[in-house]
């Protein structure tokens, strides 16, 4: 996507990514549900800028609105107060610049793994042959080489989420939300997808907005990680995660970044 070589030396967007696009920023966003009536502030006062080509993660209590920041920057809730930006034009809607994986792979049952990823190119007017080779790519891309064929329900819960990634990733997106698209996988495959995300994203280098419960998982992959306060969400603290990518899981300065994040959601 941009072009910068792969395996950065270090974190934070390189220079040569000051120009490119995908970056994200939100002014003063206050979004406000009704619930039986009574006005729920849900987010309050959300300032966030994310560089383009940035990874961030964000962690917060449950219900704090982490998948409701993601909707809306999206596109898929237009009410709110503030401006939620894409390279400086104000998102009004959904786009294929923004793509978003859920914690359920959200694939369809009666379609293949191939036909499930081709759908994301319906709307382009691209030849048969084209959309072909690009459904195999990322296919490939996410390591899926043989269950082009396969139907969901013949694929493993990590299979499933890499196709999902797949689906996300096909039509170039600017900025990739991600909703705790390993929450639901077992403790070894999610490690897995985390060395797989990390590696797609080194290559892709799409922006990249990830929630998620597990801290270990926010630091591993994140530029930055955003915790978020509850009722109403605001964010309470940025910790700047200054390790190169790829980074060692076993790494003390994770360690120290884990103490601190951990003090900050449970105080202790
Ligand atoms: N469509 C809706 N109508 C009314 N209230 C909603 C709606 N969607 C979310 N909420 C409320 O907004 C708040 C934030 O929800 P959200 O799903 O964004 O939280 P979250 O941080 O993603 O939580 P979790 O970690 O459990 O996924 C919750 O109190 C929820 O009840
Ligand atoms: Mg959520």
């Amino acid at each position: 996507m941009n072009a910068i070589a792969p395996f950065a030396t270090h974190t934070g967007a390189p220079a040569a990514l000051a120009a490119a696009s995908g970056a994200v920023q939100v002014r003063g966003l206050n979004k406000t549900y009704r619930l039986q009536g009574k006005a729920l502030p849900v987010l309050a006062d959300i300032e966030l800028d994310v560089r383009p080509g940035e990874f961030v993660s964000i962690v917060g209590a449950s219900g704090c609105g982490k998948s409701t920041l993601l909707r809306l920057i999206v596109g898929l809730e237009a009410e709110y107060e503030g401006q939620i930006r894409l390279d400086g034009a104000l998102i009004t809607g959904t786009s294929l610049e923004r793509g978003i994986v859920f914690q359920d792979h959200r694939l369809f049952p009666w379609m293949s793994v191939a036909q499930n990823i081709a759908l994301a190119l319906k709307n382009h007017a691209l030849p048969q042959a084209e959309k072909a080779r690009l459904v195999a790519e990322h296919i490939a891309l996410v390591n899926l080489d043989g269950f082009a064929d396969a139907y969901p329900h013949q694929l493993s819960g990590g299979m499933a989420q890499r196709a999902a990634i797949a689906r996300a990733l096909i039509n170039k997106p600017k900025v990739l939300l991600l909703d705790e698209p390993l929450g639901a996988l077992d403790a070894l495959t999610r490690v897995h997808l985390q060395h797989e995300l990390q590696r797609i994203w080194v290559q892709q280098r799409c922006t990249v907005i990830m929630v998620t419960h597990d801290i270990e998982e926010a630091l591993y992959l994140g530029d930055r990680v955003i915790v978020m306060d509850a009722h109403p969400g605001r964010i309470k603290r940025q910790i700047h995660v200054d390790l190169p990518h790829p980074r060692d899981r076993a790494s003390p300065v994770l360690q120290g970044y884990k103490e601190q994040l951990l003090e900050e959601l449970v105080g202790h």
